[in-house]
């Protein structure tokens, strides 16, 4: 007999999935916290000049130079946290692929795909949405690899330019999609009454027995 999502021995959502779920979600904020830290909340462009106006006040100077090289420290330092969150989640991405591959077909992408299609509306919405993250952080994931190993691969400086911009503009996707994944959680959790929040804590879907 073919399992399915309401199989009394597969939960809904597999303990890898889980801890690929809230991992992944863990270190995308992570990583919007860095960028966070870098142009805002430190600001590091900002420390050239403060970093002169300091050095003035007891006495010495600093020349142009200095000050970018002492902020230049401050901002490697962030870059850094960047940079080991980053190889973190490269190596969730190759968790979540293992996954796929290993997981029964019940707790399979394909096989929620295939049920939200018949359903219809939301729920097959919420699918692509899905796909369109899974795309983002494809993206996300090896345009930053590029940029810490592009070096070694003998990759050219003008591609790097472009690389960043992609980078950088494929986070504003991934906020948007994080927002609008929010948005559709919390809506479901106040129309349903045990909704997908408690599903990727515990695994069981809507109405299942305990496992
Ligand atoms: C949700 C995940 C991520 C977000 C939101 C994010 C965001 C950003 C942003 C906004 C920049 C600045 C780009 C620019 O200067 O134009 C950046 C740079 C960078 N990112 Fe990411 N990133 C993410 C994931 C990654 C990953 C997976 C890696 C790979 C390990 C990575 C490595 C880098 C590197 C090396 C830089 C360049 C740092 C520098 O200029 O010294 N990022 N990232």
């Amino acid at each position: 007999m073919a399992t399915t999502l309401t199989s009394p021995t597969v939960k809904k959502y597999s303990l890898g999935m889980r801890l690929w779920h809230w991992g992944n979600a863990f270190l995308i904020t992570a990583q919007l916290v860095t960028i966070l830290f870098i142009s805002v909340i430190v600001n590091t462009k900002s420390l050239r000049p403060e970093f002169q106006q300091a050095f003035q006040k007891t006495g010495g100077s600093l020349s142009e130079q200095q000050a970018r090289s002492l902020a230049h420290i401050v901002s490697e330092r962030i870059w850094d946290w960047h940079v080991y969150f980053g190889l973190a989640l490269a190596a969730f991405l190759v968790f979540r692929i293992v996954l796929t591959f290993v997981q029964p077909a019940a707790q399979s992408f394909r096989t929620r795909f295939r049920e939200a299609r018949q359903e219809g509306g939301t729920a097959l919405f919420a699918k692509y949405t899905y796909i369109a993250f899974y795309l983002f952080l494809v993206v996300q994931v090896a345009t930053g690899l590029a940029l810490v190993y592009g070096d070694n691969l003998g990759l050219a400086r003008g591609a790097e330019h472009t690389i960043k911009e992609i980078h950088e503009v494929n986070m504003y996707l991934i906020i948007a999609y994080t927002v609008l994944h929010i948005v559709g959680v919390v809506r479901s959790e106040i129309v349903e009454r045990y909704g997908p929040l408690g599903s990727m804590i515990h695994g069981r879907a809507v109405g299942e027995e305990r496992l």
